[in-house]
């Protein structure tokens, strides 16, 4: 079986790592190979946003890099489609592997059945219901088209069952960013974080920094950040509100480093002693950030995940969420504020009172790799 792997952009690459070392591992000990062939899209091309994440978690070089980069939504799609038919057609392969919801995501997955290609996605059956998402847009297409749903948890496949995807297609088989996050923990662990904020710091450090007590900010979401009014107030609810209560570390997403540059907010941020700013960082340094910090206030997908499972509290400054088995009322620990500052700072000062409280949804065991393989290879073996 030949099958190729698409990544595009950061959080693709946490979910591609454990799939490339399944296939590995099945190569060693099994006499039917797979062979695989991985496309990077070129989506995300910073150094930092890329690269870092091949060397830390062990991706080979991918075989075609498509150099996509930056741009609006139908020219990072079409640019990918353009260029993906061309692999398709050079290469030949019984399936494609999507993953996650990024544009590369949807490309990738159209491209492929147009060309009677089949598609496997891995971290099917995601729903937000806000189809101003284009993340959301992106699953609706890519499910729509897949051969193989393979889904994070029972609430992603009945979301797949209400829509009428046939069941067959429909495969539960846990959540594969956590088999990185297995693999990464120990050693994220040992890391030192002063070493971490010195590291990847955007400035001069003047002021100290206090590893025992830290809340972690990500943002980059369009809906959080490209507005200068809707930027201006996060950035005021930060440096006045949250900074005074307990030292705030922010890896900024390039998006938003744009953002704040052009709305002259960021010499703002600068200035203020109980605010670090980083550069985008390494899956580990990340991860270690996250695994002490009292807590996390973010936009982002898979950081509720990640959060879930190390128990640390998450405020989700979203309306909604494609990931409600995150959610406290169902065992998580991903609260949504929206963008409602005033709920965000009772949340926020409640947070900084909890204990970590780790959740492992079912089958978030650090094995989902070797089901989604094992589904592909029964699935190709069927047709
Ligand atoms: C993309 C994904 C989003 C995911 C996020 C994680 C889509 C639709 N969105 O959003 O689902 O959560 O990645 O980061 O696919 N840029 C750089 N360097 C880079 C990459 C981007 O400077 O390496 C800049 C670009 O100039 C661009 C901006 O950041 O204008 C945003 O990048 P883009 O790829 O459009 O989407 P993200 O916001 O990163």
């Amino acid at each position: 079986m030949k099958i190729i792997l698409v990544v595009g952009a950061r959080p693709n690459f946490v979910k591609i790592s454990p799939l490339i070392k399944a296939i590995k591992k099945h190569n060693n000990t099994s006499h039917q190979s797979i062979n695989y062939v991985l496309v990077h899209t070129g989506q995300h091309y910073d150094p930092f946003m890329s690269d870092t994440f091949f060397q830390s978690l062990e991706i080979p070089q991918p075989h075609f890099n498509l150099g996509i980069g930056s741009g609006t939504h139908a020219e990072q799609v079409g640019h990918t489609m353009i260029a993906f038919e061309k692999i398709l057609k050079s290469e030949k392969p019984d399936w494609v592997v999507v993953v996650g919801d990024v544009n590369a995501t949807l490309a990738c997955s159209v491209t492929a059945k147009k060309e009677q290609v089949k598609v496997c996605h891995i971290e099917a059956g995601l729903r937000s219901g806000d189809i101003k998402m284009p993340e959301e847009i992106n699953r609706l297409v890519t499910d729509r088209l897949s051969d193989l749903l393979l889904t994070p948890d029972q609430i992603s496949t009945n979301n797949l069952q209400r829509e009428g995807t046939d069941p067959s297609r429909i495969k539960m088989v846990g959540n594969i960013m956590i088999d990185s996050l297995n693999h990464a923990l120990e050693t994220a662990r040992t890391l030192d974080l002063n070493e971490i904020i010195k590291r990847n710091s955007t400035i001069t450090l003047d002021s100290h920094f206090e590893p025992e007590n830290y809340a972690l900010i990500t943002l980059h979401r369009p809906s959080n950040v490209d507005l200068q009014k809707d930027l201006t107030k996060i950035v005021t609810f930060l440096s006045k509100n949250a900074a005074k209560e307990i030292p705030l570390v922010w890896p900024v997403h390039p998006r938003t480093l744009k953002n704040l540059t052009k709305f002259e907010l960021l010499e703002k941020l600068k200035m203020n002693p109980n605010i670090f700013l980083l550069k985008p960082l390494s899956y580990f340094d990340m991860l270690k950030l996250n695994s002490t910090a009292k807590v996390v206030i973010t936009d982002s997908g898979g950081l509720q995940e990640e959060c879930t499972v190390l128990g640390t509290p998450c405020l989700t400054m979203r309306f909604n969420t494609e990931r409600p088995i995150t959610l406290q009322e169902r065992g998580g620990t991903s609260t949504l504020v929206g963008t409602d500052l005033d709920k965000l700072e009772i949340a926020f000062k409640k947070a900084l009172r909890q204990k970590r409280s780790p959740h492992i949804p079912e089958l978030w065991d650090g094995q989902t790799a070797d089901r989604c393989l094992q589904s592909l290879i029964e699935t190709h073996s069927q047709k």
